[in-house]
């Protein structure tokens, strides 16, 4: 379902500053493989958040050659520095992302990880201002539970997709993905820590913000 009018999206594209020509090439790329990135608008979103919550410790779960990765680095680097994890599965796309990313420069700040992405930030741990995740969707409610524990509080964290095309309100749709993008916001909507807002961008993008910890949180 095509979810907002060509005019629309025509002009939340021309708005987008012009971009490094990294990340130019990478999304040429994305369009000639077919690859699903965050795209431009949603970009450019990433790195104005990062920007504006001072992020220095960002980890992102599927993030495929690095596109949205790139974003966040940016942002990081312009922060002060810091650290951002890119984790997939797919060694042949990690080994993309950091050909990309170390032509755009800002390998000091790059760590990469080639695995499952929920398993790899409950190994790596840590405390992170922003947590990004756009692994399948079917994934999306079991990674809440390891997301949430390793945002700081004040942190962000971002899930792509959760309009899914319109699936999600689509009732005669019952696929693993579609059922696991309701859950997730069911489970976030429920969160009594958490603040959040499903913002209409491209294809959907939540923004959960950890108001305190479920401990120290009042009655
Ligand atoms: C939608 S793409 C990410 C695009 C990226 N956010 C961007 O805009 O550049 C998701 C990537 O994560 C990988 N992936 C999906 N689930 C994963 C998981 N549970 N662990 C690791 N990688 C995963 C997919 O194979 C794919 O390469």
């Amino acid at each position: 379902m095509m979810l907002y009018h060509p005019q629309l999206t025509d002009y939340l594209e021309s708005l987008v500053p012009e971009r490094p020509a990294i990340l130019q090439e990478m999304e040429a790329h994305a369009q000639a493989t077919d690859f699903p990135i965050v795209g431009p608008v949603v970009g450019q979103f990433l790195y104005t958040l990062a920007r504006l919550i001072g992020a220095r410790r960002v980890f992102e779960l599927g993030s495929g050659f690095g596109y949205s990765t790139a974003w966040f680095a940016l942002a990081v680097r312009e922060n002060g520095g810091g650290e951002v994890h890119h984790v997939v599965w797919d060694e042949t796309l990690s080994k993309q992302a950091q050909e990309f990313l170390s032509r755009l420069g800002v390998m000091p700040l790059m760590r990469f990880h080639v695995g499952e992405a929920v398993q790899t930030l409950q190994q790596v741990g840590g405390e992170y201002d922003l947590i990004f995740c756009d692994i399948d969707k079917q994934g999306y409610p079991a990674s809440w539970q390891v997301v949430k524990q390793h945002l700081r509080v004040g942190g962000v964290a971002l899930y792509d997709n959760m309009l899914w095309s319109g699936r999600v309100w689509d009732d005669a749709d019952n696929s693993p993905a579609t059922r696991g993008i309701r859950e997730l916001t069911r489970l976030i909507a429920e969160e009594r820590d958490f603040t959040f807002s499903l913002l209409p961008i491209r294809d959907g993008v939540l923004m959960a913000v950890k108001l305190r910890t479920g401990s120290t949180r009042e009655p």
